[in-house]
């Protein structure tokens, strides 16, 4: 049994596989109406259990489209709605759902909440993100960048504005799938030192670059996410805006990357605040790509958590 709680939890070559097996279910879809079953059904009989105590589009959606495609059921449950946000304890929680579900996603705030719930599940348990890190989603952007690109070994990636949750998960990729990475945004924002010290301590280079224009000259990937992120006080959100503003990517900005880099944000975003229109719906974007590959990164996740 494998829970999938972090990427640098998470086997080199396990990662490489699960990578692997995404692109080839995918392949394998070969445009098939959505919600037309996989040749193969690895899921038949097991069920998912999808947790949220937050809100999400792609999460949810794709993991609950990815289980059925895969021939398994899904019970999707809002945290507000179950006991659990009235008291009962994450451990119960945990023991409770393992005796009616083979696995369970969730989507919570505190990093504890899902080391709670791994610890006293005896099922395998997914991070559908809190409020340190997002591994499914930089899983569905390796998975894109090495779809139009090939390898992201060696590549340079480039992270603009905000050091949070999703830009955790990128520096935890970068050790474990040896790209380089540099971070651009505010010094009070920048991500935890552990996050920069576990990809140093496997070899890659981290660099820390205040102006945005020598961070992205020569990249081949530019990132950004949303400048206020969902555990936010929306208190912060005049002065995160003038602290990020210089860190809009924009055409101006991206004329400064190679000529043939992508451009990845995973959605929701704030048009025209962390990127423009310009970029989003421009040649280098790939973010629609991105949502997409959700589905089948985390199809391949839930593969590799039940062994099937
Ligand atoms: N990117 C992402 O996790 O989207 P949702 O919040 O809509 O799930």
């Amino acid at each position: 049994m494998n829970s999938f709680l972090d990427i640098h939890k998470t086997d080199p070559a396990a990662l490489r596989s699960m990578i692997d097996t995404a692109h080839a279910m995918k392949i394998a879809r070969n445009g098939r109406p959505k919600g037309m079953p996989d040749d193969d059904q690895p899921l038949a009989g097991r069920m998912v259990a999808l947790i949220f105590e937050k809100p999400s589009t792609r999460t949810r959606v794709s993991f609950d489209l990815g289980v059925r495609q895969m021939g398994g059921q899904t019970m999707v449950l809002s945290g507000k709605e179950m006991q659990l946000g009235h008291g009962e304890t994450i451990a119960d929680t945990a023991r409770v759902l393992s005796r009616y579900v083979d696995l369970i996603m969730i989507r919570t705030f505190e990093e504890a909440t899902l080391l709670e719930m791994a610890e006293y599940a005896s099922v395998p348990v997914i991070n559908g993100l809190t409020n340190r890190t997002h591994p499914c989603q930089i899983m569905a952007d390796v998975m894109t960048y090495e779809e139009h690109r090939g390898p992201i070994a060696g590549r340079k990636v480039v992270w603009c504005g905000d050091g949070n949750n999703v830009c955790a998960s990128f520096l935890h990729a970068a050790g474990q799938f040896g790209f380089d990475f540099t971070f651009t945004g505010p010094e009070t924002l920048d991500p935890e030192p552990g996050f920069v010290g576990f990809a140093r301590e496997k070899g890659r280079s981290v660099r820390i670059e205040r102006d945005p224009v020598a961070a992205v000259t020569g990249a081949d990937l530019v990132v950004t996410d949303t400048w206020v992120s969902m555990h936010d006080p929306e208190s912060a959100k005049e002065r995160r805006h003038n602290q990020l503003r210089p860190y809009q990517v924009n055409e101006a900005l991206m004329a400064h990357a190679k000529p043939d880099a992508l451009f990845m944000h995973c959605l929701p975003a704030h048009r025209n605040d962390e990127a423009t229109s310009a970029v989003m719906d421009g040649p280098h974007s790939v973010i629609f790509d991105e949502a997409e590959n959700r589905l089948h990164a985390q199809k391949a996740v839930m593969r590799w958590c039940l062994g099937v």
